[in-house]
């Protein structure tokens, strides 16, 4: 347990590491201030363009894929290897390196869920990538996506601390995307492929 505990918090810390932030940093960019704000590769795009948010991308969902995958290697039992995937995606949402904010989990979640579940993060992934694809909104196809991956773990008949584990990742996802669901409610929500402005 003494293993399992420090590997959760080892998860934590390595899910904390704010690659959208520190990029766009190195590059002169404060994230906070340019496209939506948010510290995650969807708005490194908008900031640096195709190549940055690819890589932030990449490291992103290793964050959470790695801490599942480090917490079987040490021979942890499944759940602590959730637990450890779920640790990795709340330190990317709330980092102790940006004062408990962070970015909203989509590629930290895709990671874990991918690693926890196969079948349950392509399915998702899918979705999502043709829901972006079809509306340009990346916010839709992650919140379309977190809920696909809610409805499937039930329709799928997965163990309840599944179910629990992998809506919970979903509905954290969903409810950071508030805003983004408000502005696509309004009309106002930036596409793929907008340059960064200023942040309104
Ligand atoms: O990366 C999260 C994405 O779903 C939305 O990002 O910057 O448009 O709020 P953003």
């Amino acid at each position: 347990t003494v293993t399992a505990v420090l590997a959760v918090l080892a998860s934590y810390l390595l899910g904390s590491v704010p690659a959208a932030t520190w990029v766009t940093r190195a590059r002169g960019v404060d994230i906070r201030r340019v496209g939506s704000g948010n510290s995650g590769a969807t708005n490194v795009l908008r900031s640096l363009g195709k190549g940055p948010a690819l890589a932030v991308a990449a490291f992103d969902i290793a964050k959470g894929a790695v801490a599942v995958l480090l917490a079987r290697a040490l021979g942890l039992e499944e759940p602590w290897a959730a637990a450890c995937g779920v640790a990795a995606v709340v330190g990317h949402n709330f980092s102790p390196f940006l004062g408990f904010r962070g970015g909203k989990g989509v590629a930290t979640s895709f990671g874990t869920i991918a690693a926890l579940d196969p079948l349950v993060g392509a399915s998702a992934f899918v979705l999502a990538i043709f829901t972006m694809w079809l509306t340009r909104f990346v916010s839709a196809g992650s919140v379309l996506g977190a809920a696909a991956a809610i409805v499937l773990v039930a329709v799928l008949g997965r163990a309840p601390w599944q179910v629990a584990v992998i809506s919970g990742l979903a509905l954290m996802l969903i409810f950071l995307h508030r805003e983004n669901i408000a502005r696509l409610h309004a009309g106002s929500e930036r596409r793929l492929g907008e340059k960064a402005e200023p942040v309104r």
